[in-house]
């Protein structure tokens, strides 16, 4: 067992969920639950939350993350928000590459990639996300869509940034559906996922990267998923959005 080379880490990604007053109300729910913890605890909350969670998590083990950010560091794009935006704030974590960002607002890996390193040159953690649809798991090719989609988001990124990365495998016909992988199935693509990172870089950098899994990941499921070798924690959608569930997730990420 590799787990004790890397730190099991519990994100929760909000979405487009929660008012400034709602935010506030979970967050404090969440600050017992999480204290003591011993895995990372990152929330991922819209850009109106990050000032309330920046503040209510301050001097806590709460850290708090971005859902998304743009790879200019300035410039004509209305409605963006940049990387050095969201550093000079303080927040620490940025999810990159969601699939609901790929499905509905085009993203791709060559912008990924690029959100990827601009993340990283301004001190961000990204959270880079990858997975398969239903229908290229169903034609087999699972695991040729992961490696094009590691090959292409962490193109040109070295060993010192891929170090600081968490990679999320979120098989896309999981998210948000209740069907949840099989831990056998999560545990295959995250180890595929490791294969692939020690190729490229070499096999201690690969056993050092927490590989979370997310997709429909919740208090009832995670204890199955989190015991897998190459499952180092959970991108949360819906459970992270009550404070009782994601404390199941925190406190079984922690054993
Ligand atoms: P759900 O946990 O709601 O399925 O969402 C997963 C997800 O997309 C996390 O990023």
């Amino acid at each position: 067992m590799r787990k004790d080379l890397r730190q099991a880490v519990i994100a929760g990604n909000w979405k487009m969920n929660k008012t400034r007053p709602e935010a506030k109300a979970l967050i404090e729910e969440l600050k017992p639950i999480a204290k003591d913890k011993t895995c990372g605890v990152v929330i991922c909350v819209p850009f109106t939350n990050l000032e309330t969670a920046l503040s209510l998590t301050e001097g806590t083990n709460i850290k708090v993350g971005a859902e998304n950010c743009h790879f200019e560091k300035s410039g004509a794009y209305t409605g963006e928000i940049s990387a050095d935006m969201l550093a000079e704030m303080g927040v620490e974590y940025v999810i990159l590459g969601h699939s609901e960002r790929r499905q509905y607002f085009a993203e791709t890996d060559e912008t990924v990639n690029k959100r990827t390193k601009a993340a990283l040159a301004a001190g961000l953690k990204p959270i880079v996300c990858v997975g398969e649809l239903l229908w290229e798991r169903e034609c087999n090719i699972t695991e040729e869509v992961i490696a094009r989609q590691i090959k292409l988001d962490f193109y040109d990124i070295s060993t010192d940034d891929l170090k600081k990365c968490i990679i999320a495998y979120e098989p896309v016909w999981a998210i948000g559906t209740g069907k949840t992988a099989t831990a056998e199935q999560a545990q295959e693509v995250c180890k595929f996922i490791r294969d692939t990172l020690a190729k490229l870089y070499d096999k201690a950098t690969a056993d050092a990267v927490t590989i979370q899994y997310g997709g429909s990941m919740n208090e009832k499921n995670c204890a199955e998923l989190l015991s897998k070798e190459d499952v180092d924690g959970g991108l949360i959608g819906g459970a992270s959005l009550v404070a009782e569930k994601f404390g199941v997730l925190l406190e079984e990420a922690s054993k």
